[in-house]
């Protein structure tokens, strides 16, 4: 569809009834009702009436709509109804506030007085509650590792640095490693916490700073893993559901929302790429993919979009996997390992099962061209006392965007941090 032209008001196109214009003007009034926003434009020739339906007025609250907001509107008009500043109306398709979305995120502290930007917040609220209480339920127990790290988890290339007295120190990927070591004296554990990661690429899944939900669990099996995860999952949607003001939340931000149905669908990496090459949906070099391939985030969005329901995906190669990952005992080119794929969002969670041989963790540091100097508490698991065990982390802004059908994971977070943005 291609953009109507930009009219001036109080020029003859904008009398036209049926016509599709687009408008740019700034916020002269605006007034809320249940089910739809009515705005009052000027442009400095003329005042425009604007009916905002739908998907808008989830959107667009009053407090995103302030008054004197300079704004682009696409609609199409027709014959005034009622009375208004204006004497004819727009029955609104599209607005971009101030035209560059960077404003809000610029004013989030006026943006989270909004009825939206506050609800998702709530929701966020009652979800950690949720995973807490699932958690506790499970006899697992909460610890608090250190977010200030001279390890890396899942690759050099994402790490935050900085001088720590004198010494090279980073700020924390993921806990995991440090939760693995509880496991003898604690038990199952769990924390949840920032985790930092220097992404390069704007995309709209991605934050420097966001809130890790992890988990590490003992003497299980890969299937013991997944079927945890499952549980885990369809409790905190549960539990946020049973509390009625939050359900009413959900209901507004994403009216379409159903708990997923169990169990979920079981997917082996292989059979993903299979399912990639029959729906002729191509790699990142834009050919058939193959086996070794990473499923790029486009492809995974395409795939879970026709799904249409939570996949766990499995048994992806390693090679394209971090180096504590456990090789699949029966075919030794893959690892036990888990992405949790969620309609909208895609991958939502990362897991495996853990190497707990001293030998093979040995050469997988090799293998990455890391040092095993500095991992050499995380090593010694292996030789005191090693046992059968994995986890996983979950993204809780990921989580929101699915629960809450957010565009975007900056919408999920108090104060997005992004690349570019450390502020406010
Ligand atoms: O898949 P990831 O990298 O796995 C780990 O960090 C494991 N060490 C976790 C574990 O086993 N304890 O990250 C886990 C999840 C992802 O699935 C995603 O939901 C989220 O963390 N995540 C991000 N969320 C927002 N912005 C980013 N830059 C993210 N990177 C990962
Ligand atoms: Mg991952």
């Amino acid at each position: 569809v291609t953009d109507p032209a930009i009219i001036k008001l109080r020029t003859p196109e904008s009398d036209e009834a049926g016509t599709r214009v687009r408008v740019l003007g700034r916020v002269h009034r605006a007034r809320a009702q249940k089910d739809v926003v009515f705005l009052t434009l000027t442009d400095g020739y003329g005042y425009l009436q604007c009916v905002l339906t739908g998907d808008m007025v989830k959107t667009y609250d009053i407090m995103t709509l302030t008054l004197e907001t300079s704004m682009s509107i696409h609609g199409e008009m027709r014959a005034i109804i009622g009375k208004a500043a204006g004497d004819k109306e727009a029955i609104t398709t599209r607005v971009a506030p101030d035209a560059d979305p960077q404003t809000l995120y610029d004013n989030r502290h006026l943006v989270l007085r909004g009825e939206t930007s506050s609800s998702v917040m709530k929701v966020r609220a009652a979800t950690l509650r949720a995973f807490r209480k699932a958690f506790e339920e499970t006899r697992m127990l909460e610890v608090t590792p250190p977010a200030m790290v001279q390890t890396q988890v899942e690759g050099g290339s994402t790490l935050f640095g900085f001088d720590y007295y004198g010494e090279n120190a980073y700020l924390t990927q993921s806990s995991q490693l440090y939760l693995e070591t509880c496991l003898p004296s604690l038990g199952d554990v769990y924390c949840v916490c920032p985790s930092f990661r220097a992404e390069k690429s704007l995309t709209r899944r991605h934050l420097s700073e966001y809130t890790h939900i992890e988990a590490e669990l003992d003497f299980i099996t890969f299937t013991d893993l997944l079927d945890h995860l499952e549980d885990v999952i369809c409790r905190v949607i549960d539990y946020t559901l049973a509390e009625p003001e939050i359900a009413g939340y959900i209901k507004q931000l994403n009216p379409d929302f159903k708990p997923p149905s169990r169990p979920f669908r079981r997917m082996k990496y292989d059979d993903a790429i299979q399912w990639l090459i029959e729906h002729e949906i191509p790699n990142e070099e834009g050919q058939p993919h193959q086996f070794g391939d990473d499923i790029a985030e486009a492809a995974e969005r395409r795939m879970t979009d026709i799904i249409n329901q939570p996949i766990f995906l499995t048994h992806f190669p390693a090679n394209i996997k971090a180096f504590y990952m456990k090789k699949d005992p029966e075919d030794r080119r893959v690892t036990e390992s888990v992405d949790v794929l969620m309609p909208g969002v895609g991958e939502i969670v990362g897991g495996s099962m853990r190497m707990d041989n001293w030998d093979e963790l040995m050469a997988a540091y090799k293998h990455e061209g890391m040092d095993p100097k500095p991992y050499y508490w995380y090593t010694d698991q292996r030789k005191y006392g090693t046992s059968p065990h994995g986890g996983y982390g979950l993204g809780l802004e990921r989580f929101l965007a699915w629960l809450c059908a957010r565009y975007t994971v900056r919408d999920c977070s108090l104060y997005p941090r992004y690349t570019g943005r450390c502020t406010p």
